[in-house]
């Protein structure tokens, strides 16, 4: 016993100062933390005075924007949307336990120095700088094993100039990347290929040239791709339909060249396809047909060829189609009248000739149809508001002929109405000139007659209307209904008698053509109550009198 108080004595000390050696040590961790942070404060412009409470005296887990873990170590920094200004202090990297940081939609500038991370490796997995203006090269040892802890990385919206690093495929877990809205040049790195792990890839809205990596395909778990507003040549790699996970894909606005790759077959994932604004030409390959879930196919803006298949009645689930400006031979197909959730079809500027699927819009929920500057032929069939949402209905350019069908006069959702230039014969529908929605009403160059007033206009939201090159004959109607009309074009039809003193009414309208009628009598004194007029056109009437003084 004796010898052995000296050592129970001797472990009791030991232990003392173990525990004052472990405050201390835990004090000084914490006085690091607080110092970094204070260094962070100090180098940033503060407006709203959020960091008010970030002082030396209080407890750093208890200032705003800052979470501590269960052992009090500063974890996660959340200040985003707090309009701070000035440059990132770099202390702010150097706290040791930090997971996440988020910076975004401040208004921080100056480059991102991370030199002192050489050595070191980051418990860092959430990093988010998005919508400041950061200038300089993305940070060469974000990219490196430093921190290869990162699983979210976004510095989107940014003014980052010079290459995407090649050490980019050195980030072993990383899940998201977005380095989208900057000033990035170059070519994309092959090493990219090797972020397996990777979900979501955003390179949009940058400089970037040249071709997307052959092996993109690699990238297994890839879901979302952004590579739209580019400069990116060259084809789209066959490896993309290895991508089996693929979601979106997003190649708009780019330089790519060739067809699109059959492989896409195998993409049975994807719902949104856009390659809309390059140069991609051939026809769409059938595989396209086989991406059932697809919701949105937009390959607008190309020089694609060839015929819309009948088999796009495999995708149910479409709601957009957009195909326009391309060079589609042959017949609209008749299997885009079932699919039920179509919503949005957009075929115009391609050569597509016959007619109009007599049964479009029946069993679909149309709100947009345009199928304007093609060669279709015969009637407008009569289901096209069947859905009761169309808003737009464009059928402008075409040899399209018969009346204008009378269901219209029942679609009060219609508001864009263009079936200009056309074969239109017979009269205005009645109850058309009822619709409250439509601002613009353009049925111009075609072969319709009759009177038109004869039926009440109530056009509330008109603004522009044309009934330009037709054969409408009879008075003109005293009003449309609309205070809003800017535009007004009845020019060479067959109408008749006085210039309406109700046109002085017409406060807004900037350009009223009325010339190549058989008008006759005064020019009334209330046109000159139409104070935004730039241009009037009475030319070849038989209008007599004086042109009124004001
Ligand atoms: C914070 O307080 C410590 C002493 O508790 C002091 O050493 C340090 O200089 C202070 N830091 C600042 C930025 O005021
Ligand atoms: C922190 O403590 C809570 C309960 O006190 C526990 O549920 C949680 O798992 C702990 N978290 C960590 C990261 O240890
Ligand atoms: C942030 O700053 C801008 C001007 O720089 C100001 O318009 C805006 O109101 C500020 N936001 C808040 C929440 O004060
Ligand atoms: C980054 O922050 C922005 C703006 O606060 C936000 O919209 C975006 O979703 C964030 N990014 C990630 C990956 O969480
Ligand atoms: C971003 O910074 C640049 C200079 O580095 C400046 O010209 C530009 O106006 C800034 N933009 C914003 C939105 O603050
Ligand atoms: C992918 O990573 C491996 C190992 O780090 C490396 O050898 C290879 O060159 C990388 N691939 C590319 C395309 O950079
Ligand atoms: C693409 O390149 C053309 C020609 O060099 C250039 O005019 C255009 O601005 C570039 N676009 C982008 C988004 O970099
Ligand atoms: C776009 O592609 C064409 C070849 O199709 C090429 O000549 C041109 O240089 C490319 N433009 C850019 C900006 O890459
Ligand atoms: C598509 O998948 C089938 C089997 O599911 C496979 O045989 C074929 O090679 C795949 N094609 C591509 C381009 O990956
Ligand atoms: C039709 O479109 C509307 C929105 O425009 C949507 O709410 C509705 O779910 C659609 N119906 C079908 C069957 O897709
Ligand atoms: C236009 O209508 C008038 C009768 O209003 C008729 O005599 C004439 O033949 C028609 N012209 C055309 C081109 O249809």
């Amino acid at each position: 016993m004796a010898k052995a108080a000296p050592t129970s004595s001797k472990s009791l000390f030991m232990f003392i100062w173990l525990f004052i050696f472990m405050l201390n040590f835990n004090s000084s961790q914490g006085q690091e933390e607080v110092e970094l942070l204070l260094s962070f404060k100090a180098s940033i412009h503060d407006p709203l005075h959020f960091l008010s409470n970030w002082l030396n005296s209080s407890s750093i887990c208890k200032w705003h924007g800052i979470t501590c873990s269960n052992s009090s170590n500063v974890n996660s920094i959340m200040l985003s949307s707090k309009n701070f200004s000035g440059e990132i202090s770099s202390t702010m990297f150097q706290l040791p336990y930090v997971t996440n940081i988020d910076l975004s939609n401040n208004k921080l500038v100056g480059e991102i120095k991370l030199n002192h991370y050489s050595s070191l490796s980051s418990p860092l997995r959430y990093l988010n700088l998005s919508n400041n203006n950061l200038t300089g090269f993305l940070p060469q040892t974000l990219f490196s094993a430093s921190f290869s802890n990162l699983e979210t990385l976004d510095l989107s919206n940014n003014m980052f100039s010079g290459v995407i690093p090649n050490q980019i495929g050195l980030l072993p877990s990383l899940k998201y990347l977005d380095i989208g809205g900057n000033v990035l040049v170059g070519k994309i790195p092959n090493s990219i290929t090797n972020l397996t792990t990777l979900q979501y890839l955003t390179l949009a809205s940058n400089q970037l040239v040249g071709e997307i990596p052959k092996d993109i395909g690699l990238m297994k778990s890839l879901k979302w791709i952004y590579f739209g507003y580019n400069n990116l040549s060259d084809e789209i790699p066959r490896s993309i339909g290895e991508l089996y996970s693929l979601n979106h894909l997003d190649l708009v606005y780019n330089n790519l060249t060739g067809p699109l790759p059959e492989s896409l077959r195998n993409l049975t994932h994807l719902q949104y396809l856009f390659v809309y604004q390059n140069k991609l030409s051939g026809p769409i390959p059938l595989s396209i047909y086989e991406l059932r879930n697809l919701v949105s196919l937009d390959l607008s803006y190309n020089s694609l060829s060839g015929e819309i298949s009948e088999l796009v009645i495999n995708l149910q689930r479409l709601e957009i189609l957009h195909l326009f400006s391309n060079s589609f031979t042959g017949k609209i197909p008749k299997s885009l009248t079932s699919l039920p959730r179509l919503q949005v079809l957009q075929l115009w500027s391609n050569k597509l000739i016959g007619e109009i699927p007599q049964e479009l819009g029946k069993h679909n929920n149309l709100t947009v149809l345009d199928l304007s500057s093609n060669n279709l032929i015969g009637n407008i069939p009569d289901s096209l508001c069947d859905s009761g949402i169309l808003y737009k209905l464009i059928l402008f350019s075409n040899a399209l002929e018969g009346e204008i069908p009378n269901s219209l006069s029942s679609c009060t959702s219609l508001g864009r109405v263009r079936l200009q230039d056309n074969k239109l014969s017979g009269s205005l529908p009645t109850d058309l000139t009822k619709l409250p929605h439509i601002y613009m009403l353009d049925i111009s160059g075609n072969k319709l007659y009759g009177r038109i007033d004869d039926r009440k206009w109530n056009m509330k939201a008109l603004q522009m209307l044309s009934l330009a090159n037709n054969n409408f004959s009879g008075n003109l109607p005293n009003t449309f209904g609309s205070a809003k009309l800017e535009d007004l074009d009845l020019s060479h039809n067959q109408f008749s008698g006085y210039i309406p003193h109700g046109f002085g009414s017409l406060s807004e309208v900037m350009q009223l053509k009325l010339s190549n009628n058989n008008l006759y009598g005064n020019i009334p004194e209330e046109i000159c109550l139409c104070k935004k007029l730039v241009v009037l056109e009475f030319s070849h009437n038989h209008l007599t009198g004086h042109i009124p003084k004001t």
